[in-house]
């Protein structure tokens, strides 16, 4: 078997963490005889400097052609002054757009190894904490119009949240269908009191909640819905929501799991390639000193298994091998806790790469 993978290491930590990426498919392409043609392309703050931008033509053009786009992270205090369009997140939020991947996927799960670095107390984490946060990432304030104005009272600055209906449903039919294969709950998260947006969002929101009867929908204001992940994070199974609100919920949810460092997503879209990376960003303050988490990544490259490659098996073994560097007590510094061994990032990711291969 062949798969062409678009790797894109990016800026601040990305280029480290995807590395222990690459060691994961090396460990997978020997164990099962896959051959994987890894294309490196760039995007963000280094295609800035190669290029004046932050998504190079040939970039999107690899990414099309390819089965899976494995992304690091971008963006850093060396471009934080460059004016919107060429920023490195733009180049992020383009690849995105070009290639439609309106659904992010971002799977919350406390893995039994980590329960006591959680910043809950144990009797609210009961028996776990396991949710999918589906965001969607290809419309809302993000893509809608922006401006900026001088009127006589002052400078002005606009962003709106705008959603097309079909915009709506279609991630609403990709988060029906995550939960009718989970424990058929979904909770629509919007601020409906006060967005006409949402009140959009809400109205479909109840259309499709008929059509599938044998899912429980439950509706929350996104304030209500910020605080109950925190209060009972039980009670959800999968989350659906807009945009921006993913972006900072999905945020909000990994500190149940201990780490951002070890949250995976896929972006995914209807046909074509889908995106996979790690929900943290670059991380500058900790770049090249071997000390991130690849964690997120390699969770990331399982998913890539899981939703492109339709290979759940090797999803799986992808997963066991991060469970069972985790219960040797190999740690790195975001999670580390008393008597367990630190590790750096080269470390973790050749551990996590040779229990793959043992399994
Ligand atoms: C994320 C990130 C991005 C986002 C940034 C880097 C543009 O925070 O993937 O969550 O806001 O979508
Ligand atoms: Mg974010």
């Amino acid at each position: 078997m062949n798969k062409k993978i678009a790797i894109i290491p990016g800026d601040g930590v990305g280029p480290e963490v995807t590395n222990q990426g690459m060691k994961v498919l090396q460990s997978i392409s020997k164990k099962h005889n896959i051959k994987f043609e890894c294309e490196e392309l760039l995007l963000g703050g280094i295609a800035i400097d190669k290029t004046g931008h932050p998504l190079p033509e040939e970039t999107t053009k690899m990414c099309k052609n390819s089965d899976a786009v494995l992304l690091g992270t971008v963006g850093g205090p060396k471009w934080d002054m460059q004016p919107s369009k060429l920023r490195p997140e733009s180049g992020l939020l383009g690849l995105r757009k070009e290639l439609d991947v309106y659904a992010n996927l971002r799977p919350i799960k406390l893995l039994p190894e980590l329960k006591s670095i959680s910043c809950l107390k144990e009797d609210i984490l009961g028996k776990g904490i396991d949710l999918m946060i589906v965001r969607e990432l290809t419309g809302g304030a993000y893509f809608s119009k922006k401006r900026r104005e001088c009127t006589e009272k002052g400078k002005k600055a606009w962003d709106i949240i705008a959603y097309y209906d079909y915009e709506i449903k279609r991630i609403l039919k990709k988060a029906y269908e995550t939960a009718k294969k989970r424990r058929s709950r979904l909770t629509m998260i919007d601020k409906a009191n006060v967005l006409e947006s949402s009140k959009l969002w809400r109205e479909i929101t109840e259309e499709f909640a008929q059509k599938y009867p044998e899912v429980q929908t439950n509706y929350m204001y996104v304030d209500n819905g910020a605080m109950q992940l925190i209060k009972a994070p039980q009670q959800f199974d999968v989350i659906v929501t807009e945009n921006m609100f993913g972006d900072i919920l999905s945020d909000e949810a990994s500190m149940l799991t201990g780490s951002l460092g070890m949250l995976p997503s896929a972006s995914l879209g209807e046909a074509g390639p889908g995106i996979y990376e790690p929900v943290h960003g670059s991380a500058p303050d900790i770049a090249g000193h071997d000390k991130a988490n690849p964690i997120g990544t390699i969770l990331s490259i399982a998913m890539m298994f899981r939703y492109s490659f339709n290979m759940e098996k090797v999803a799986a073994e992808i997963e066991e091998g991060v469970s069972r560097a985790l219960a040797y007590g190999y740690r790195t510094f975001d999670i580390m806790e008393k008597s367990m061994t630190l590790v750096g990032t080269e470390e973790v990711g050749d551990i996590i790469a040779e229990e793959i291969a043992k399994i």
